[in-house]
């Protein structure tokens, strides 16, 4: 390999990584598929099976592979809760029963790592928010103002596919 080769290899391949690194960092895409994002599983595709009475955090596997973890903006919590009780603004993004939501907290953007079955919360553990999750999301207990945002998600072929974007900004309003 001659040094042009080299210096043209070396482009390609850097090009290659900074598209790896953009696309674990976007959003859900349409068409993405969901995956766990923890544990023994990590990477494996999620059925809608899987989806019972504990919540599932999940990320986004894109076409090409890339599993879209680089961000808590990525992060999703899978829950399975009773399609008859959810809201009007609720429905359009769920799959049956199966919900999405951002698991980055709207207040100062924390892992929203806290699920209550019993009456369908969420709740962050950094100052207590807790959210609705039948009703879009909304806070039910501050400080966080705005609810977390719902991915519209569909089952296809015994998997859970990326359908639309989010319902609203993911995470906390930026400061300036
Ligand atoms: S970051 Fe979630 S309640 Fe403050």
């Amino acid at each position: 390999m001659n040094r042009r080769e080299i210096v043209t290899v070396g482009v390609a391949l850097g090009a290659g990584l900074a598209h790896g690194a953009r696309s674990e960092r976007m959003k859900p895409q349409i068409g993405d598929v969901l995956v766990h994002a923890f544990g023994d599983r990590a990477g494996s595709v999620i059925s809608p099976t899987d989806v019972g009475r504990e919540r599932i955090f999940a990320f986004a596997l894109a076409p090409d592979g890339v599993v879209r973890d680089g961000s808590l903006h990525g992060q999703l919590s899978l829950l399975r809760v009773d399609e008859a009780l959810m809201s009007a603004k609720t429905r359009p993004y769920a799959a049956g029963p199966i919900l999405a939501v951002s698991a980055a907290c709207t207040h100062t953007g924390c892992e929203v790592s806290g699920w209550q079955r019993d009456n369908n919360e969420l709740i962050c553990p950094c100052h207590g928010s807790r959210f609705a999750v039948l009703d879009a999301a909304r806070v039910v207990l501050g400080p966080a103002t705005k609810p977390l945002a719902l991915l519209h998600i569909e089952l296809g072929d015994g998997v859970i596919r990326v359908a639309g974007k989010f319902s609203r900004r993911v995470g906390p309003a930026p400061t300036y």
